[in-house]
């Protein structure tokens, strides 16, 4: 196994108390020494290693985890979004374009248009993500999205639940049906989860319960769209499903905030979903201040969300969700992995799987303190250089 150092980290990022300052357990100019896919160690100058990049004094972040995407489709909505930019409103069936779009594509095209989505990603220092089928709708369809999901992750989602599909528009119960049966049995092979769109015009709680359950019989963890354009069912039906986690949770009673708080239902916040469909953005502090765990991401799909900036998440996080910058950078890493039930991911602690993110920057403050700004110099994968900004001034 060979060995790598990042050396003269001017402030390193563990998410781990322990090991260092403050929530973020940080550490200031040190070495981290890799040792095949694994953080072997927090190190002074001078480790031995057999590869070595010198950081310059910048801040290194564990790499980003984004537990909310979409990124296997074709076809994009421009006009839909310039549209709601000039007055209309978001609705769930916007989704029926993009699966028109999707259905039509080849799978040499859906894998060429998702690897590219990564790659980009990877330069916004994403070392993570977890990737939802749910644009395809029918049984084919939704194994190939979950089969070229596998491609990029272990943590792929079976979203047949997204929308009753078009040739079921009249009966919407034996389309649930299909995604419980047949649909089930072609896509659980390559999915870890199941989720569900819990939302007036998509499915409502009977149905999502329906669903969810016989994700859990097939073995998938559950993971919920809830709580999108409205109040409704979908936080509390993912805390007593025991859902990993409850995403969007932009409308929330004072229950759903009681609910998750006392639960270990991760509330997955996605604001640059709610920016793109002028929603209002949910209240991170209130969920914080009960005690929930919260997650930040970036929901990359063609209709809501089209980014993988997920330092814009973070930005919006600290501006109009009222989280502290050291909250936002942990809940879009530590929180991301705490979504998706992974205990070696969100962190730069020994035995964690070597991910990383070197900033253009001396500090992660600069996230949102220079919004909109690329500020990821290198993105480092499972020990493996993914992505070095040719302008980003590193050797
Ligand atoms: O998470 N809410 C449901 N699904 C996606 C949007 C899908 C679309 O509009 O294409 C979301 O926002």
């Amino acid at each position: 196994m060979s060995t790598f150092a990042i050396d003269n980290i001017g402030l390193l990022v563990t998410n781990d108390p322990e090991l260092g300052e403050g929530p973020l357990g940080v550490l200031r100019d040190v070495s981290l020494v890799l040792d095949g896919d694994r953080v072997a160690a927090v190190a002074g100058a001078g480790a031995q290693a057999d590869a070595r990049l010198d950081a310059g004094g910048r801040c290194v972040i564990p790499g980003f985890v984004d537990s909310h995407t979409h990124l296997v489709f074709a076809g994009d909505r421009a006009e839909e979004f310039a549209a709601r930019m000039a007055g209309a409103p978001y609705a769930a069936g916007g989704i029926r374009s993009t699966v028109t779009a999707t259905r039509a594509a080849s799978i040499g095209e859906l894998t060429a248009l998702a690897r590219s989505r990564r790659r980009e990603a990877l330069r916004a220092g994403i070392t993570h993500v977890e990737v939802k089928s749910g644009y395809a709708l029918d049984v084919d369809g939704e194994r190939r999205l979950c089969e070229v999901a596998a491609g990029l992750t272990g943590d792929v989602t079976f979203l047949g639940g997204h929308l009753v599909a078009p040739e079921y528009q009249d009966r919407p119960d034996d389309y649930v049906a299909l995604v419980c049966g047949e649909m089930l049995a072609a896509c659980a092979p390559s999915a870890r989860w199941i989720d569900v769109f819990c939302e007036r015009g998509a499915f409502d709680a009977d149905q999502s319960r329906t669903i969810l359950t016989a994700g859990r019989g097939a073995g998938l963890g559950l993971r919920v769209h809830a709580n999108q354009l409205g109040e409704g069912p979908g936080v509390q039906l993912a805390v007593e499903l025991g859902a990993a986690s409850a995403d969007h949770c932009t409308h929330l009673s004072d229950a759903d905030v009681e609910a998750l708080a006392g639960s270990g239902t991760v509330a997955t916040l996605l604001p640059a979903t709610d920016f793109c469909t002028r929603q209002p953005y949910p209240d991170a502090r209130r969920l914080l201040d009960a005690g929930a765990t919260i997650a930040l991401a970036t929901n990359c799909n063609p209709g809501s969300s089209y980014t993988t900036a997920i330092g814009f998440c973070i930005a919006l996080g600290v501006r109009e969700l009222r989280m502290t910058a050291e909250e936002a950078l942990q809940a879009a890493t530590l929180g991301g992995a705490q979504a998706l039930w992974r205990d070696d991911l969100g962190r730069l602690t020994p035995g964690s799987r070597a991910d990383a993110a070197v900033l253009s920057a001396p500090s992660y403050t600069h996230i949102v303190y220079r919004p909109g700004v690329p500020l990821v110099a290198a993105t480092i994968r499972a020990g493996q250089l993914e992505w070095l900004d040719p302008e980003g001034g590193l050797v």
